[in-house]
C-alpha cells in the first residue's frame, strides 16, 4: 500500500489488471438493476518520482458489470500513448505532474494524458477523461484502449483538453465540455464546446479567463454555462524548479463567471467573489431568472499535495469542503454574486442523479465523515441531501471500512429523481485494502446496504465513476 484512501477517493495502487466473473454476493442484487458502474483513478505505471503527487499516476479503469442478478468485475489499464510508450521502455518517461520540461525527448510530440480522473460513456465507448487533454476511448464492454487519442472523428484538434467533468444536458443528451489552456500549455483560453448523441460537434466557443487557473469542474444549465475560478494558479517558477504545475496563490482573486450556451462568449462576465476553493459541482440550473450553482466550498487550497505559493505549510480546516449554492443574477448586474453554505456536512464528492445535470433538482449524494465524528481523511458515511427539506439522511459503514465516491443508479428509465439505488466501493483498512461493491437504496441510505458484492482483491483506484444503464448499451 503506497497510499491510504482519503475523503471519498483511493489512491492506492493496485498495478493488477483484474477479471472476476460472478462475484460473491451478500444480499440480493435488485431486480431492477442492470448496468455497469464504471470508475478510473491513478495507479503508477512506475513508481512516482521524488516531489510528484498521487494525481499523476496512470488510469486505471473498472466495471461492476450488473446483469441478472450476476456481477461480473474487470479492471485494465487505459492504454494512453504515455501508458504504451513507457511500457516499450519499462520505466517513466515523464516524471512530473502537468510538467513537460522533465520529460524525456522521446515522448516529443505525445499526449501527456493519464486518463485517471473520471470516466463517462458515448455511444458504445468509455471515455476515460484527463483535463488536460483529450479523452481516451476504451470499449464499453471490453475495456481495451480503441482510440489513445480521441477527437470525435478529428472535430476537436489532437491538443484540445477536454474537462474531467462534462455534463449531459437533460433536455437533449448532448455532451457539454470545455478545456482549459486551450491555446497551448499555459494559455488563458477556454475552448467550450457541444457533442450531440451522434458524435457531431453542434456549438463551439472561446472565451478567456483572468488567470490561468486550475478549472477542474463547471455548470450547465438549459440555457448558459458558469465557471468558478479558483487560486490554484499555474506556477512557472515552480515548473522551472522541477515541480507541479499548480500552486496556491492567496494574492489571487476567486471568481464566477457565466455566459450564454450557443453563443459566441462575449457576453462572458466574470464577477469577484471571497476568496475560496474547491473543486467539484453538484448541480445547476436556472430559474427565475437567476442562475443556481451547486458547488463545494472550501476557504483556501483544497489539497495537501499542491503547495502553497507563499509556502505556508497546508491548512486542513481551510481545505475542507461544505455543499454551498452559488446565485446570480442573469438579467442585470452583479456587484457580486450570493454564497451560501447549504449542509454541516465535509462533501469533496458530491454527486447527484446525473439524469439531471443541467435543471433543478433535489437531491444530492456524496461519501462523508461522520459529522457527529469526523475522520478528515476517511469518507465513513454514504449521505443523501435534501434541498426541498434542507436535511440529510446518513448511513455510516463500520470503522475499519473507508468509502469511494458513489454513483446514482435509477430504478427505472422513467424513475422519480432519486427513486433508485447508490452504488459505491468500500476499502476494507483491516484487510490490506480488499474491496466490496455496496449497493444501498438511495431512498433509504439509513437501512444500510441490500447487496454487498465481494471482490477477492483491492478496487483498482477511484477518482471518480460513472453508472451506464441496461438501455444505454448499444445492442
Ligand atoms: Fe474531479
Amino acid at each position: 500500500m503506497t497510499q491510504n484512501p482519503v475523503l471519498g477517493a483511493t489512491y492506492a495502487s493496485l498495478r493488477a489488471e483484474v477479471d472476476v466473473r460472478d462475484c460473491p454476493v451478500d444480499g440480493r442484487i435488485p431486480e431492477n438493476l442492470s448496468g455497469g458502474f464504471y470508475a478510473v483513478g491513478p495507479d503508477p505505471q512506475y513508481p512516482l518520482a521524488p516531489g510528484n503527487i498521487p494525481f499523476d499516476g496512470e488510469g486505471h479503469v473498472r466495471v461492476f458489470r450488473i446483469r441478472n442478478g450476476r456481477v461480473d468485475y474487470r479492471s485494465r489499464y487505459v492504454r494512453t500513448e504515455r501508458y504504451l510508450a513507457q511500457d516499450r521502455v519499462r520505466r517513466s518517461l515523464m516524471p512530473m505532474y502537468r510538467n513537460p520540461s522533465l520529460d524525456d525527448p522521446s515522448v516529443q510530440g505525445l499526449s501527456r494524458s493519464t486518463a485517471n480522473t473520471h470516466v463517462i460513456q458515448h455511444q458504445n465507448l468509455i471515455l476515460a477523461l484527463k483535463e488536460d487533454s483529450p479523452p481516451t476511448a476504451l470499449d464499453l464492454n471490453t475495456l481495451e484502449t480503441v482510440e489513445p487519442v480521441y477527437t470525435f472523428g478529428g472535430q476537436l484538434p489532437r491538443d484540445q483538453p477536454f474537462t474531467a467533468h462534462p455534463k449531459v444536458c437533460s433536455r437533449t443528451g448532448n455532451i457539454v465540455a470545455f478545456g482549459y489552456e486551450a491555446r497551448g500549455f499555459g494559455s488563458d483560453s477556454i475552448a467550450v464546446f457541444e457533442i450531440d448523441k451522434q458524435g457531431r460537434k453542434v456549438w463551439g466557443a472561446e472565451v478567456r479567463m483572468p488567470y490561468v487557473s486550475s478549472v477542474h469542474d463547471f455548470a450547465v444549465t438549459e440555457n448558459h454555462i458558469a465557471f468558478f475560478l479558483i487560486p490554484l494558479a499555474i506556477d512557472p517558477e515552480q515548473m522551472r524548479r522541477g515541480g507541479i504545475h499548480w500552486s496556491w496563490d492567496k494574492d489571487k482573486k476567486t471568481f464566477l463567471g457565466f455566459m450564454r450556451r450557443y453563443g459566441d462568449g462575449t457576453d462572458l462576465q466574470w464577477i469577484e467573489g471571497p476568496a475560496r476553493g474547491g473543486s467539484h459541482t453538484l448541480g445547476a440550473f436556472e430559474d427565475g431568472g437567476k442562475l443556481y450553482f451547486d458547488r463545494e466550498v472550501t476557504a483556501a487550497n483544497p489539497y495537501s499535495v499542491i503547495p502553497n505559493k507563499d509556502g505556508a505549510p497546508y491548512d486542513a480546516a481551510a481545505g475542507t469542503s461544505y455543499l454551498h449554492r452559488l446565485t446570480v443574477n442573469l438579467n442585470g448586474r452583479n456587484s457580486g454574486y450570493g454564497i451560501e453554505k447549504l449542509y454541516p456536512l465535509i462533501a469533496p464528492l458530491p454527486r447527484q442523479d446525473d439524469r439531471y445535470n443541467t435543471v433543478p433538482y433535489r437531491y444530492g449524494f456524496m461519501g462523508c465523515p461522520d459529522p457527529a465524528d469526523p475522520v478528515r481523511w476517511k469518507a465513513a458515511c454514504y449521505a443523501r441531501v435534501d434541498h426541498q427539506t434542507r436535511s440529510y439522511q446518513l448511513w455510516k459503514a463500520p470503522a475499519t471500512q473507508s468509502l469511494g465516491e458513489p454513483v446514482f443508479a435509477p430504478k427505472r428509465v422513467d424513475a422519480r429523481e432519486g427513486e433508485g439505488y447508490l452504488l459505491g466501493v468500500t476499502w476494507h483498512l483491516d484487510q490490506s485494502l480488499r474491496a466490496d461493491l455496496l449497493i444501498l437504496d438511495a431512498e433509504h441510505l439509513e437501512d444500510g446496504p441490500i447487496a454487498t458484492v465481494q471482490l477477492p482483491v483491492q478496487a483498482s483506484p477511484q477518482i471518480h465513476g460513472w453508472w451506464v444503464r441496461e438501455d444505454q448499451y448499444p445492442p
